[in-house]
This record gives structure tokens, sequence and C-alpha cells, in this order.
């Protein structure tokens, strides 16, 4: 494998499941913990302005007690608030002086607006870091309703944020801690999944790899591999289906060849030994060579029958498209068989419509002499052959009948094997080796056509049917 091949290779699925469950439960945890980071800093907001607006409300009753005391409201206010913790106040007068302040933190330059209001809730509050600490603060105006006078007072309140920002920060620690764990864990199970996930591939691998040529009749079980496999499975037997005939078809083929030519040899063999067992006459020398040449003929056109078999099978001829005029072209195969006929008193008449096909002229000839040879040569003397030509749905029919015995419904379907022959006996003296059938349906099925027989008591119908050319 070089580099580049590498490259071009999709990245692996258990990589790209754990990248997409890595990423996905990422952004869910982190999404998760700001929400719920979200949650509780507005639940310390509540707190917070809970608490202040006690302070507040403390401190506005010490103001109005001070006053209504006729008391200097700086002498009362320090112990104004009582059991809270880290939460400071100022309050300044009218007069922009301040009249009491806690120490520890720095109020003063607190910048926030001034609210005239009753209550402290968390919208009020905002926040502001006064040097040294990060505060949540508010700045209200209370009037003070005094037997003489009116008079205004501002009170800035805050709560100091260290604890809840110590804690929120933990949290955040512990939250973190939280997602890579969750995160590492998920990856690490996502990974086994994927794993555990393709058991049944490498099963199925390893049972096509004990696939031989001669075990070809293993099939995989759908029912035994996930649903998704199921069809990478069917279309896997289905391969080896077509695997397994053609191999058969090809192993039948050479164990067919080899018994078709061994009886040609055997033949030839005897004969030359027979005849070179004495001196004989020039004249038998002849006979014997004109015997030898008809077997040597037939041998050589059993040969040819085969290749040309082999290669339309194949596909490795391509058919012509040629328009051909039926009618004609019939005509002139029946001339080319009257002299074959005459000899057996055979009459051949064709019938029907006249019509274009679309068809492979060399073909179609070596179908038809196919047909109209077996039709000659299996009808008794003085029978009629007839040809007839009928048009069907863009498709031309042409069928050859010539009277005989009926041919057995088993016997049909096979007619069309390679080297097959209805009457084992005749098999010798006609030339024929059980090839015509099989060459001129496959000749027909390269041109989009097929090829159909019945046989009835009377005839035996071969039917040609090729595509109209329009
Ligand atoms: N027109 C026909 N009438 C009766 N039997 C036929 C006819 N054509 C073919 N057959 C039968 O089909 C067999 C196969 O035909 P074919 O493939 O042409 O081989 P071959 O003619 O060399 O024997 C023949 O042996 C014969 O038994
Ligand atoms: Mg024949």
């Amino acid at each position: 494998m070089n580099l580049k091949d590498l490259t071009k290779r999709p990245s692996s699925l258990a990589f790209r499941v754990t990248v997409f469950v890595g990423i996905t439960i990422f952004l869910c945890l982190t999404l998760i913990s700001l929400m719920v980071k979200q949650s509780i800093a507005q639940h310390f907001a509540e707190q917070d302005a809970d608490e202040l607006n006690e302070v507040f409300l403390a401190v506005k009753r010490k103001l109005n007690q001070a006053y209504t005391q006729g008391t200097s409201p700086s002498s009362i206010l320090f112990q104004a608030v009582s059991g809270h913790h880290g939460v400071y106040y100022l309050v300044k007068n009218e007069a922009n002086e301040i009249v009491f302040t806690s120490d520890s933190v720095d109020l003063e330059k607190y910048p926030g607006v001034a609210y005239e209001i009753e209550h402290i809730t968390p919208s009020t509050l905002s926040l502001f870091f006064d040097g040294e600490n990060m505060l949540r603060a508010t700045e209200v105006i209370v009037p003070i309703q005094a037997a003489q006078s009116h008079k205004h007072y501002q009170i800035i309140v805050a709560s100091n944020m260290k604890f809840h920002m110590n804690y929120m920060e933990e949290f955040e620690k512990t939250l973190w801690g939280i997602i890579v764990l969750s995160g590492i864990i998920t990856i690490l199970v996502a990974r086994f999944a994927v794993y555990r996930g393709h058991s049944p591939l490498r099963r199925l691998s390893r049972k096509i790899g004990s696939i031989t040529a001669d075990k070809l009749d293993i099939r995989l079980d759908p029912t035994d591999v996930p649903v998704e496999l199921a069809n990478l499975v069917e279309s896997f037997n289905a391969m080896i289906e077509r695997l397994e005939s053609g191999f058969e078809r090809l192993s039948h083929f050479s164990a067919d060849i080899a018994h078709e030519l061994r009886t040609p040899i055997t033949n030839l063999t005897t004969q030359t030994q027979v005849i070179l067992n004495q001196p004989r006459s020039t004249n038998d020398y002849s006979e014997i060579l004109y015997s030898n040449l008809e077997e040597y003929e037939r041998m050589s056109k059993m040969v040819s029958d085969m290749l040309l078999l082999a290669q339309t099978e194949h596909g490795l001829v391509k058919p012509k498209a040629e328009v051909i005029d039926c009618h004609k072209e019939i005509g002139k195969l029946i001339e080319y068989f009257e002299l074959l006929a005459e000899e057996k008193h055979i009459y051949i008449q064709l019938l029907g419509d006249n019509g274009e096909i679309m068809c492979d002229k060399s073909m179609f000839r070596q179908a038809l002499c196919n047909l109209l040879s077996n039709a000659i040569r299996y009808a008794p003397d003085y029978a009629e052959v007839t040809v007839a030509i009928q048009m069907v749905h863009k498709e031309a029919q042409i069928s050859i009948s010539n009277p005989g015995p009926k041919i057995p419904e088993t016997q049909l379907l096979r007619l069309f094997d390679r080297f097959y022959r209805a009457d084992p006996s005749r098999n010798r003296d006609g030339q024929g080796a059980g090839l015509g059938l099989t060459i001129a349906r496959s000749v027909l099925e390269v041109n989009r056509g097929r090829i159909r027989v019945e046989s009835s008591e009377q005839k035996t119908t071969f039917t040609a049917i090729l595509p109209l050319s329009r």
C-alpha cells in the first residue's frame, strides 16, 4: 500500500463514531453546565437580594428610631445589623455627608444609580469592585418622616461575593472534571461499542475468507447478521451464486468438449489403425481418407461453433444494429435451403406480414439457418415446413414449424442446452453436434431477442422474436 492509497482511504469507522460522539457529548455537557451555572448564579443573586433587603430594612428602622427618639443616627447605626456576615452599609444624609459606614470596605466609591424603592430585588443590584473586594451592591433613597421635617437619606448596602465566588470556582472545577471524565468514558464506551458492533463483520469476513473455488456452494445466512448487513449478505450470496453457476458452466463446458471430441478421435484412430494393419489398394486409402475428411470437417465445424458460442455468450462480439427486411431476408434463406429440402421432397412456404426488424444481419442469418436446417432435418419426407412472420407489439415473431412427433415437455427446456440432442441414437448420422439451438438462442439474445419452442402431436414450432426497427 503506498502513501496515495492511504490518503484516499476514508477515515476509520471507529474514528468517525468516536469523534462524532465526543463532540456531541462535549457540546451537551457544556450546555448543561452553562445552564446549571446560570441557575446557581441566579439563586445567589436572589439570596443576596433577600439578605441585603433585610439589612436595608434594619438600617431604615434604626434611622426612623433615631429620629423619633431625637438621637444622632451615627450612634445607633453601628448596631443596626447583627447575625449577617460579609454585609456592609453606608448611610449619607441630604448634604451628602457620611453618617455611617462599615469599615473594611470602601462603599463611598459606589457608582451605581440610586433607587427610590421599598424592597431590594435582584434587578436593582449591581456588581462593584471597591479595589479589594467584589461586592454586590445597591443604593436606595429613603425619606425619613420626622416630626418637624422631611429628610432624605441615601443607604448603600453591599454584600461580599467572595464566598459565592469561591463556591462557583470550586463548582466549575468539579463540572470540568465531570465533563472531561464523562467525555473520556463515553469515547471509550463508543470505541468499544463500535468494536463489538463490528464483530458480525469480522465473522462474515472470516467466513468469506474460507470460500475457495471448490467451496462455492457456501451461502451466508442473512438472518444471522444485523439488519444493516442483511443486504450486503444477500448481494454477496447472489454474487457467489452467479460465480458458482459460471464455474459450473465452465467445467461442464470443458467436460462436454472433451466428451464430444473423444468419439470422432477414437473413430479416426481405429480406422487408421485398421487400414495400417496390412497393405491396401489406392482405392481403399482414398476411401478412408474421404471418410476421415468428413470427420475432420465435422470436428472443425464443432470447434468453430464452440468459438462462436463462447464469443457471443461472453459479450465479445458486438452486434451491429442493422435494419433487416424480414420477408426478403427469409426468402433468400429459403432459396438457399431449397436444394436440401428437395432431397427430402419437403416444401417450404413463407407466410405472414412484412416488417423491418433490428438485428445484426449475419447473426440473424445464423439463427434462422440453424432453425431452418433443423426443421428440414427433423421433418419427415414429403412434409411441409412453414415459416410464418407476425408483428406483435413492436416485435416480429418468426415461427418455423415442421411436422413431427411431439417432443416431451421435459426435453423442450433442455433443447437449448449445449450438445443436447433429443434422440441420442441420431447422434452420428446427421452432422449436428447439438449446438445449433444453443447458438440460435445466444445470437438472438445479444440482439435483444429471444426464442421459444412449442411442440404438439402434429408439429414442432420454434419462434424467434426480435424487436422491430421502429
Ligand atoms: N425442428 C425440430 N423438430 C424436432 N426436433 C428438433 C427440431 N429442432 C431441434 N430439435 C431437437 O433439438 C435437438 C437440438 O437441436 P440442435 O441444437 O440444432 O442440435 P442438432 O441439430 O445438432 O442435433 C436436436 O437434436 C433435436 O432432437
Ligand atoms: Mg441443428
